[in-house]
């Protein structure tokens, strides 16, 4: 694996809700999203934070598409929180009834909290793990530092909305603090997407790197 390969995926979800589109600003990062997981091709993929799945399902996209023996993890509690919004149990319904019908084999979703969630992962098991949850500072440098250790060596973290300095959000101001200590990529589109490697890098980093301003390019245009 020597340079990095565009994709041009059909989303089996968003002919059967289209809502999953108009409910997310992480839509802008799908296809960077279905790329990654097919070059990485992690064992163990876990999402805290999924809502009506728009980030969870591509990934399970790539997985299905590619034949890949990853299992897909969703953690939330989908009841919502105080910048997504409360919602009601027809989210949950809806992408339950989806991630067995169009993932079975690949998606696997906890309703739970994200600490509570911690005690089924072991350390060091996660390949990639994307952080999405309440954007609060206090409360996403809680869920980076209790999710840390489950980090798989070379292992992988997204963190959306690094771009928004507003609404409260204090996503910006971790990955600030931990772009500073580790290997990162960004994106600024769609919230912005952070992409952190705190424990090594391997050879897809160095792909990532090299090529960084052009397949920054193709995603944000
Ligand atoms: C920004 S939304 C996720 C968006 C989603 N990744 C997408 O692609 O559209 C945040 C979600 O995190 C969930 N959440 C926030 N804090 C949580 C926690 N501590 N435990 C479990 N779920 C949480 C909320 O219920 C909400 O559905």
């Amino acid at each position: 694996m020597t340079i990095w390969q565009k994709h041009s995926p059909t989303f089996e979800y968003e002919k059967l809700e289209p809502r999953i589109l108009q409910h997310s600003a992480w839509v802008g990062h799908r296809h960077f999203c279905y790329d990654f997981i097919r070059q990485h091709e992690p064992n163990v993929a876990v999402e805290l934070g999924t809502h009506w799945g728009a980030s969870f399902f591509s990934m399970c996209q790539a997985v299905k598409d590619a034949a890949l023996p990853t299992s897909c993890y969703a953690v939330d509690t989908w009841v919502g929180d105080a910048h997504s919004g409360q919602y009601g149990n027809e989210v949950y319904d809806q992408v339950s009834s989806l991630a067995s019908s169009l993932y079975p084999n690949v998606s696997h979703l906890l309703r739970t909290t994200f600490d509570e969630a911690l005690g089924q992962f072991a350390n060091g098991s996660i390949d990639l793990l994307h952080i999405d949850g309440f954007h609060q500072y206090e409360a996403v440098k809680h869920d980076y530092e209790s999710w840390l250790p489950k980090l798989a060596p070379h292992g992988v973290i997204w963190f959306h909305d690094i771009s928004i300095h507003a609404y409260g959000f204090g996503v910006w101001k971790l990955w600030q603090e931990l772009k500073e200590q580790y290997p990162s990529l960004q994106f600024e589109h769609s919230g912005g997407l952070g992409i952190l490697f705190p424990k090594g890098i391997n050879q897809h980093y160095h792909v990532l790197e090299k090529h960084w301003a052009e397949i920054k390019q193709g995603y944000e245009s």
